[in-house]
């Protein structure tokens, strides 16, 4: 006789139930039930390919379709019972529709098995993030081209070493991110079309005896393939790893930017003015505005990254095929995912609401003797002069202003002939940052002209 505590979907050899720590340390039901659509999804098209095949009747796989939306309707409702002692989502929905359906309920599990089953609800779950995070890195990108456009032709220091390096426009810092997003997203695309095949029928590791469809489920889940080796399918997690990576890149570029803001919005900058919608206050200092969303997403890439090595860890020693070690594949994804989407939208909101203050922009361009190279460049196509020896002449002039304690455009023309005679006024027309910034027309250059190309591109491509 069996023990009527142990298992009721696997208790056939099992004369006792399960130790409490046991209970503990086995069930998944505490988090894997955000798959549950996912779950649903996959029995039903289990379901009708039993059907369809001739495995099961017509009638009972219409009755366990139906059982099954009815747990879906209980699931979204918040009315079903969850239970730890069934371990998982895959054995609370099926003893739910037990309940519901009676006796066809037992039928479902035919041909397949819980590893097949969990493979196809993550690579479905994994999928639908993916498809959220193009959407999200869509809006970021349009928020940020919309800046571009704003300011096409502000102008703003570059930095090399966070040291002054050469006048640069806001358009271009901003698209330089719509590239990385760009990217990004161009990541997300690749990883979805390469983890988009099925897993299911796969069944325990060596497929089935029983006549099933695979071509059916796959095609009505949406997946372009069944997956082609029974024991890879059960068995690789690398789609999930291949999502925490481009979820790692995508926080990073992330993290860059919100590192830019938070330094940007600082008083020392004024750069930018971020919105009180994105800010916090302080509970002491009255004058504060804290730039705590930029910060957050700049910390997001340590717990994102942390998931891509904590699976990574996971399953570099498993032997084929499954193993309950996988089971720890889901945490981590979760939480990543829901702190990427969450980092993106809040990027998004800042970048909408965030003003660039013009005239601080264009005050801090000029400073630190940022147009120098284009002096130097004046030298090389005016003068006729080999680079090194401009590079030369150009230190000693910058060298005159630091020593007055002006910028290179406040040198007299005496001054300059002083170091160099052949020196002419018409020098000074390189020497302002509107210039220099519009002299770099070069494919990829931060001119104006070239800005507006590069987001009218964008705009096209974003929709
Ligand atoms: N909860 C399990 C997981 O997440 C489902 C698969 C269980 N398979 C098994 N053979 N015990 O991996």
């Amino acid at each position: 006789m069996t023990d009527t505590t142990s298992n009721q979907m696997w208790g056939g050899r099992f004369a006792a139930g399960p130790d409490a720590i046991m209970e503990a340390i086995n069930a998944s039901i505490g988090f894997d039930r955000r798959m549950a659509a996912q779950d649903i999804a996959g029995s039903r098209a289990h379901a009708a390919m039993l059907a369809a095949t001739g495995i099961v009747s017509d009638s009972d796989a219409e009755a366990m379709r139906e059982g099954l939306f009815t747990v879906l309707s209980e699931i979204e409702a918040g009315e079903f019972r969850f239970s730890t002692a069934l371990e998982d989502i895959h054995m609370n929905v099926e003893a739910r529709l037990k309940e519901i359906i009676g006796a066809p309920a037992g039928r479902l599990h035919t041909g397949r098995s819980r590893n097949d089953q969990v493979a196809t609800d993550f690579r479905l779950w994994v999928r639908d993030q993916l498809d959220a995070a193009e959407q999200a890195l869509r809006a970021l990108m349009r928020a940020l081209v919309a800046q571009a456009e704003a300011g096409a032709e502000w102008v703003m220091p570059g930095f090399t070493h966070l040291q002054t390096a050469q006048p640069v426009t806001w358009g271009h810092h901003m698209m330089a991110y719509v590239e990385m997003f760009g990217r990004d997203l161009s990541r997300v695309r690749d990883a979805r079309a390469r983890m988009n095949e099925c897993p299911l029928g796969a069944a325990a590791l060596a497929g089935t005896s029983f006549p099933i469809d695979r071509e059916m489920t796959a095609r009505e889940l949406g997946f372009d393939a069944p997956c082609a080796n029974s024991l890879d399918a059960v068995s690789d997690r690398d789609f999930a790893l291949e999502f925490l990576s481009v979820a790692g890149i995508c926080a990073m570029h992330l993290s860059r930017f919100a590192e830019e803001l938070v330094i940007w919005s600082s008083a020392q900058f004024r750069f930018v003015a971020l919105s009180d919608r994105f800010s916090t206050g302080s509970s002491i200092m009255p004058q504060k505005k804290n730039p705590d969303a930029a910060e957050l997403i700049r910390a997001k890439v340590g717990r994102i990254f942390g998931a891509n090595v904590a699976l990574m860890m996971v399953m570099k020693g498993l032997p084929l095929a499954y193993s309950k070690d996988m089971q720890e594949d889901k945490e981590q994804v979760f939480d990543a995912a829901d702190n990427l989407m969450l980092a993106l939208a809040a990027m998004e909101g800042m970048v909408r609401d965030m003003v660039a203050q013009k005239a601080n922009l264009e005050a801090a361009a000029g400073a630190g003797f940022s147009t120098a190279t284009d002096l130097a460049d004046w030298l090389v196509r005016v003068l006729d002069m080999p680079f090194r020896e401009a590079h030369h002449v150009t230190g000693a002039l910058v060298a005159r202003a630091e020593a007055r304690g002006c910028d290179l455009p406040d040198l007299s023309l005496a001054e300059m002939q002083a170091v160099h005679g052949e020196i002419d006024a018409s020098v000074y027309d390189v020497l302002g940052v509107h210039n220099s910034v519009a002299s770099r027309m070069s494919y990829g250059g931060t001119a104006p002209a070239q800005v507006r190309m590069q987001a009218a591109r964008w705009k096209e491509r974003l929709g």
